[in-house]
């Protein structure tokens, strides 16, 4: 079976968070079934750079009034389609935000002309490569299955939503420059609110919804967690199942990690502190003090909850351990950061900066690994640290509600604890599940099995990969013969 995977962003290449992860290794876990995925990205510099060799395949004089083309690479185990477009693409800053952290204004379009070059493969414009299914994830690939639809291309369409915060919400106005009709300005297409979304329009037009964990599949179809979706999402619920994203256990493996100076695994956990002593040198922290070290990797948004963890840090110094946050993101919510690390010298550091090397090292010299999110999909960072033997600390929200096992008096008997969850979502409850934490490193013994069990837990992509290779083979089983259908209007007068 043939996928096209249409993506903003893929790990090696491009990544600004889990997205990356799961489009860069989903690829690997769906071989072994049969299943070639080709990911379609968008050539930022950053891809353009690592193109070592590349072979155009087909260029587009005016993709929604852009010239563009399609190259084909491979990039260690991945096949990847580039949209090549240096209007839209090829300039400084990050995949969605200029260099001062401001949306590139023309987003819209950046995101909308990937989208219809996808429709365009999914359509037969490359000679001798059609697929059998198009995945898509995220706002910024939503429209894939509009357009495809708009000119009758019915290949079956899976989309899944990693974070449903983003919904590529326009003016109704841009639907001219999308080169869509005015219709699909309507409730059962993309008109959302007054406006357009283009999330919304993949919601109302892919065969089969995803998300990232079951739990987050229940808990958008509520208001308080569905965003102004749960309408779209409840209406569509009988297409809409959650599975949970695995990870890459070649680049997430303590034992072989090239990041760590030290390497270990479950049985030579001591050599951790080694790779601590490095890890508090690196962020300047007293490194005659014994306690643990409770450390945050993470964007800096509102929906990670670090503010929180601003206003209880206080409480692992109180308790002898030290803080380390890592990330970048909202300017109040590093600033409240930054003011509490200056109260603990020697003792808590915040760095704000985003790279992949000291989010290794994170893992490899950390205790605990501290995700007190409002809401999370999934979550992969939990998912790491129980692989490096640091215990989670995590709010009982989404997916990582359902990858933690809290260690409450019958898990730890049953020996399946893993970590630390809090519940409500507030700093009070944050601060009672760092302090039940800290009385738990008290303990050696307890600290040891937790580590154990959670580095002995299974999060590789294998189950999940069967359970999208289901959800892909029912569809194509389903789809009639890939539809030939002549290219509609808005073929001409785009291409
Ligand atoms: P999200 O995708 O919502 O940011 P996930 O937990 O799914 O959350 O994935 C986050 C990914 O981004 C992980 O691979 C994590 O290591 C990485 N990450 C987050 N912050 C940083 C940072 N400052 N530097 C490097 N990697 C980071
Ligand atoms: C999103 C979510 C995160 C999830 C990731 C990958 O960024 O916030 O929870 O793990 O996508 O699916």
């Amino acid at each position: 079976m043939k996928i096209l995977s249409v993506t903003s962003e893929v790990f090696p290449l491009v990544k600004t968070g889990g997205l990356a992860d799961v489009t860069g290794s989903l690829p690997k876990a769906l071989a072994p079934l049969g299943i070639e995925t080709t990911s379609l990205i968008p050539g930022y510099p950053a891809v353009m750079r690592q193109l070592t060799s590349a072979m155009p395949l087909v260029t587009f004089d005016s993709l929604l009034g852009e010239r563009a083309s399609l190259l084909h690479t491979r990039v260690e185990d991945l096949s990847l389609f580039v949209l090549d477009a240096p209007a839209l693409y090829d300039r400084p800053g990050g995949p969605y935000v200029d260099e001062t952290g401001a949306d590139h204004p023309d987003n819209w379009k950046r995101f909308a002309a990937l989208s219809l070059a996808a429709a365009e493969i999914a359509d037969g414009v490359l000679p001798g490569w059609v697929p059998d299914l198009v995945h898509t994830h995220d706002w910024q690939s939503a429209l894939t299955s509009v357009y495809m639809r708009e000119r009758g291309c019915m290949t079956p369409v899976v989309l899944t939503i990693h974070n449903l915060a983003f919904q590529g919400q326009y003016s109704a106005k841009l639907l001219g420059n999308l080169g869509l009709p005015p219709e699909t300005y309507s409730m059962n297409r993309m008109e959302y609110f007054g406006d357009i979304s283009f999330l919304k329009g993949g919601l109302q037009t892919a065969d089969a919804i995803t998300t990232v964990s079951p739990t987050y599949a229940r808990e958008i179809l509520t208001p308080r967690f569905g965003m102004g979706m749960d309408g779209v999402l409840n209406a569509r619920v009988s297409v809409l199942r959650g599975i949970v994203n695995g990870i890459d256990l070649d680049v997430w493996d303590p034992s072989s990690d090239p990041h760590l100076p030290r390497s270990y695994d479950v049985n030579s956990l001591r050599r951790k502190r080694e790779n601590r002593a490095v890890l508090l040198k690196e962020f300047g922290l007293d490194p005659s003090h014994p306690g643990p070290v409770f450390s945050a990797v993470s964007r800096l948004t509102w929906q990670k909850g670090l503010d929180m963890f601003a206003e209880t840090a206080d409480e692992v110094i109180r308790h002898g351990g030290k803080v380390i946050v890592f990330g970048k993101g909202d300017h109040e919510i590093e600033q409240a950061l930054l003011n509490t690390a200056s109260r603990f010298p020697g003792r808590m550091a915040v760095h704000i900066g985003y790279d992949e090397p000291t989010a290794h090292l994170i893992h490899g010299g950390s205790d605990a690994i501290v995700q007190p999110s409002r809401f999370e999909p999934c979550g992969l960072t939990q998912l790491y640290a129980l692989r490096y033997g640091c215990v989670p600390v995590v709010s009982r929200t989404g997916g990582l509600s359902e990858t933690i096992i809290d260690a409450n008096d019958a898990a730890m008997s049953a020996r399946v604890a893993t970590g630390f969850q809090f519940h409500p979502v507030t700093t009070d409850g944050l601060r009672l599940a760092l302090r039940r934490a800290l009385h738990a490193y008290a303990d050696p013994k307890m600290w040891a099995r937790l580590q154990n069990q959670g580095m002995k837990a299974k999060f590789s992509w294998e189950r999940s990969a069967q359970q999208y290779a289901a959800v892909y083979a029912n569809l194509v089983r389903k789809s009639g013969p890939i539809s030939a259908a002549a290219p509609a209007d808005l073929r001409r007068a785009t291409i």
